[in-house]
């Protein structure tokens, strides 16, 4: 399987960024609990040198409690502070909340010192493509009103959404590119549906997904589609396609259909709550 990108864009998400950066005091760096290591662009920690780091498992809803749970700890030994949340269903916004205050109060505290006062700590959400990014924002501002950066050292044009009296979060979130140049970082992401399926070929990526599931979560694929486990990841797909009743004319198995199918069962979580990646 071959993955490309556009390094054009690329150069252009992250040169604003960098400018974005400049404004801000915490980074709200969005992950995809299923994928926590492999949806994280390693270069958001030399961009957010010297920031306050929130890390959020965003989509947990669609990934294992325990996991959720144990990949948050996994960041806070590395020193990030982290959060599992819900955007779409608006769950975890209160401990997310919590976590910004705790980030701002050191910030806020560091500014005492120096003599400045009400100076309100600002934040910026970035994450890779499709992460949640613009859900969060809508959860987290909620009714908080967007308000014009009219102020000295504010770049104009910039909106900044004011969440309560402390903290400012800038209303257009950073895109970071995916890192992968390990193929499985790769595969990660197009299981999650993060690299558009038109480049890859759904049937091998259906097939490697189904490899997947067998090993860390046998059980699954049989009780979805009622199917027996103890074939190939190919024959497992036909087996998806007859169950469903994936056909082509002359009744002859359409296993891209059973590959769209399970793939889509799997993104929307019909398949239950499934981590794949795990610390
Ligand atoms: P982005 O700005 O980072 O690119 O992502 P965006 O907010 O557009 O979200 C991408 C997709 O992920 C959306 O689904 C959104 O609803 C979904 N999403 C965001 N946060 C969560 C979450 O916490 N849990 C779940 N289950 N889904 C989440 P979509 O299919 O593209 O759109 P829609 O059908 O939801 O409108």
């Amino acid at each position: 399987m071959h993955f490309q990108w556009y390094p054009g864009h690329m150069t252009k998400a992250k040169r604003m960024m960098q400018e974005n950066m400049k404004l801000i005091d915490l980074v709200i760096e969005l992950v995809d609990a299923r994928i926590p290591q492999s949806s994280r662009n390693p270069d958001v920690d030399e961009l957010g040198k010297n920031k306050a780091r929130l890390i959020l498992l965003n989509k947990a809803d669609l990934a294992g409690e325990k996991w959720n749970d144990a990949w948050a700890e996994y960041f806070r030994e590395k020193g990030y502070l982290a959060v599992k949340v819900d955007s779409r269903k608006n769950k975890g916004m209160k401990p997310v909340n919590s976590v910004i205050q705790e980030a701002c109060k050191e910030k806020l505290e560091r500014d005492r010192k120096r003599g400045i006062l009400n100076r309100p700590v600002r934040a910026m959400v970035v994450g890779i493509p499709n992460v949640g990014k613009s859900t969060f924002i809508n959860s987290l501002a909620g009714k908080a009103c967007a308000k014009t950066g009219n102020k000295p050292g504010v770049t104009k044009g910039k909106q900044w959404i004011r969440l309560n009296r402390q903290v400012e979060l800038l209303d257009t979130p950073g895109i970071l590119w995916p890192k992968f140049e390990d193929q499985r970082v790769g595969l990660m992401l197009a299981y999650i549906g993060s690299i558009k399926d038109e480049i890859l070929n759904t049937e091998e990526l259906a097939a490697e997904l189904i490899g997947h599931l067998g090993l860390h979560y046998p059980g699954v694929l049989e009780e979805k589609y009622q199917i027996e486990n103890d074939a190939d990841a190919y024959e497992m797909l036909k087996r998806i396609a007859l169950s469903r009743h994936c056909l082509l004319k002359g009744s002859e198995l359409d296993t891209m259909k059973a590959a769209a199918l399970l793939l889509d069962d799997f993104r929307n979580g019909r398949l239950g709550r499934l981590t794949l990646e795990y610390p």
